[in-house]
């Protein structure tokens, strides 16, 4: 039976191969709205980042539900430097045709879990957590209604934005502390996971070889994304952080984890967005499950097989 779910991004490449990934397994996902969310891009960019891949993608029935332009305190960091002044750099997808959703995401994020039965919608937030930490605080009852919320984000080691912090808490850590600290069913998924999932041109070329279209555009704006990521010293690739919380949902048997307790540091010169991660002795509390390994073979199998598809 594939899960009701509310994918919050804030496309970005690896956002939009998620989308993509999503959008090519309807036996594990019934995509029921997409919202965006400012953080790699201002919210409009990203949000029409995310029509034109659902367009790209031949989905333009999927509703696209705009969100939160900024974080809940801090001024928004966007990261063009990174995916390109449009968020999508590396290819040139026409204007979306079809417009916004009316409903704001973080209305559209209530609304979905409060209308269907308990235990039956899941959230993926790939981008900065500003849009559900305002539906967790507009309406709390929801939280305890999910099945599940995968997080990309944090880390255990070190950042990527700051020694301390990933982009994601980095730019809304307050949004962040609000989510882990709301007693949600949280599956995190963090950096020291998604660096071992790296873009190399094997890779690149086998999903180019696929020859269809959309296999193509994610050929073409990976290489950006890869391009980027390189001359910013990552020297081993492109790490794909967002589709990797995308394929816990699909194939959780790819992925090994652990109980843990997180605590996200709001403060400090140094600190800011800081996932503060323990792993609590048997029996005591430790609310997050944390994702510690992939099968990054078998990741990019189920990439390559899925991508196929269009
Ligand atoms: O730190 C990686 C995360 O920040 C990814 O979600 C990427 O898209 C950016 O949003
Ligand atoms: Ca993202």
């Amino acid at each position: 039976m594939a899960r009701k779910l509310v994918l919050d991004c804030d496309p970005g490449q690896d956002d939009a191969l998620a989308l993509l990934l999503a959008l090519a397994s309807p036996e594990e996902i019934a995509l029921a709205a997409v919202t965006t969310v400012a953080g790699n891009v201002p919210l409009e960019l990203a949000s029409a980042n995310a029509r034109k891949i659902l367009e790209l993608a031949g989905r333009p029935e999927v509703p696209v539900h705009a969100g939160c332009a900024r974080p809940v305190l801090v001024p928004l960091s966007t990261a063009e430097a990174i995916h390109g002044d449009s968020g999508l750099d590396g290819v040139d997808l026409p204007p979306p045709r079809l417009p916004l959703a009316s409903e704001h995401a973080v209305r559209t994020i209530v609304r979905t879990i409060a209308e269907h039965p308990p235990g039956t919608v899941s959230l993926c937030a790939i981008g900065p957590l500003t849009n559900v930490a305002l539906a967790f605080l507009l309406e709390p009852a929801i939280v305890p209604r999910l099945a599940e919320i995968v997080v990309m984000g944090g880390a255990i080691g070190l950042g990527n934005v700051t020694p301390a912090a990933e982009f994601n808490f980095w730019v809304d850590p307050h949004a962040a502390a609000v989510v882990f600290g709301s007693g949600a069913p949280i599956t995190m998924v963090p950096l020291d996971l998604t660096r071992r999932v790296r873009l190399n041109p094997e890779r690149l070329a086998r999903i180019r070889a696929l020859g269809n279209p959309v296999a193509r555009a994610c050929a073409d704006f990976l290489a950006f994304y890869d391009a980027r990521c390189r001359a910013r010293g990552d020297g081993e690739g492109a790490a794909l952080h967002d589709p990797c919380a995308l394929a816990w949902l699909l194939r959780p048997g790819l992925f090994r984890a652990r109980r843990a307790r997180v605590a996200i540091e709001t403060e400090g010169r140094f600190c800011r967005g800081r996932s503060v991660v323990s792993f609590p002795a048997d029996g005591d509390p430790a609310e997050v499950r944390l994702l510690t390994e992939i099968d990054a073979e078998g990741f990019f199998e189920l990439l390559i097989a899925r991508l196929a598809r269009f």
